[in-house]
């Protein structure tokens, strides 16, 4: 009798302790869905949308439209990897900002109706938020920093240093005041010539240049934040002046020149991230966002984590880029708080981590 009991409870106890979470993320120009299995992610499906590298950059109206078509499939798919049917979902986790408002609006109405079909809780993400908590998720690869911590988000849309002093208790110590670092990668490829995205293209060129050929201005900004529309003026103005007195100047120089933009931006970024270090005292550094691809960031940050003894966190690349596992950790971390928004809920363009 003893035992029939016990076998009774143990897996009543286990089934109710087992939170599938379906995560949406809509906030640019990448239709992301995941399912998670509490923190771990059983799938992570990203459609990204190919038509803006014609236009050099990502068009608001063609993304909104993209999300539009890509919403339902990229959800099934994500169910279907999982292999778990909608009625086994506890919630429904999705960005509500920041981002481009026509984007968000697809993800937000779609969160919506799914949660109201399925009658189940509905969790609002920030997706700045996300990016960080993605460190939290169960990863054989992945280490998770310890709070506090300092989070350096990078990517084509960010550019913050966030002291992380528990899940959702954050400070941003500094931001971009106007380009995002991905978007000076992009920007100066793009006076290169290079297709878009351009970092990626940046790297690849940088590992065979030399850094110290060209010099590039650092720009003075105050404290902790950031300014890269700067740069990207005097690398058109360099660029503009060479090819006037040689028009094969960029083919002859493009390693180098590539090399000294890199080693620019990454000064840029280390001298901010150890100013931030020095004012907290706080040596756990997480980076992400897609710019923590560069080869030059991942090596100043293991130079750093060697010399200056910090301890350095980087995500699994599918963690870092725009996805919706990061979406689902918060959901899944909201969830547990019973942290639910109602229906009245709205998309926020400019949502500045609460
Ligand atoms: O996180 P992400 O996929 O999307 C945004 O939220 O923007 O980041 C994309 C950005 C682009 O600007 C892209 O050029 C940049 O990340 N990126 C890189 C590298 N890989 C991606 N920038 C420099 N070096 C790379 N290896
Ligand atoms: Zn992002």
């Amino acid at each position: 009798m003893f035992y029939l009991c016990i076998s009774i409870f143990i897996p009543n106890t286990l089934e109710k302790e087992t939170i599938y979470i379906l995560a949406i993320e809509s906030s640019c120009d990448d239709t992301s869905a995941a399912v998670l299995k509490n923190d771990i992610v059983l799938s992570n499906v990203v459609a990204s949308q190919k038509i803006h590298e014609e236009y050099g950059g990502v068009v608001p109206e063609l993304a909104s439209r993209a999300h539009q078509q890509n919403i339902v499939p990229v959800v099934n798919q994500a169910l279907a990897k999982a292999n778990i049917d909608k009625k086994q979902l506890s919630a429904i986790a999705f960005t509500r900002g920041p981002g481009l408002m026509g984007s968000l609006l697809v993800g937000t109405s779609f969160a919506k109706s799914l949660a109201l079909g399925l009658d189940i809780p509905l969790i609002e993400v920030n997706h700045m938020q996300a990016h960080i908590l993605a460190h939290f998720i169960t990863d054989e690869t992945m280490t998770r920093p310890g709070f506090p911590f300092l989070a350096l988000t990078i990517s084509g849309g960010h550019t913050q240093i966030v002291k992380v002093t528990d899940y959702f208790e954050m400070e941003i110590l500094g931001q971009t005041l106007d380009d995002a670092v991905g978007e000076a990668f992009d920007k100066s490829a793009k006076i290169l010539g290079l297709p878009y995205p351009g970092g990626p293209l940046i790297d690849k060129y940088a590992k065979i240049g030399d850094p110290l050929r060209f010099e590039f201005p650092k720009p003075k900004m105050k404290e902790l934040d950031f300014s890269f529309s700067g740069l990207k003026t005097s690398i058109l103005y360099f660029i503009q002046k060479q090819t006037k007195e040689n028009p094969d100047f960029i083919e002859e120089n493009l390693e180098d020149i590539c090399a000294s933009i890199q080693y620019t931006i990454v000064n840029i970024l280390m001298d901010k991230i150890k100013k931030a270090v020095k004012i907290t005292g706080i040596k756990e550094v997480a980076i992400g966002g897609g710019v923590s691809a560069n080869s030059g960031i991942r090596n100043a940050m293991q130079e750093a984590s060697k010399t200056l003894g910090w301890n350095v966190y980087i995500p699994k690349f599918e963690y870092c880029t725009d996805n919706a596992g990061m979406i689902g950790i918060v959901g899944y971390l909201k969830f547990k708080k019973e942290d639910f928004t109602g229906q009245d809920i709205t998309a926020k363009a400019r949502y500045v981590i609460p």
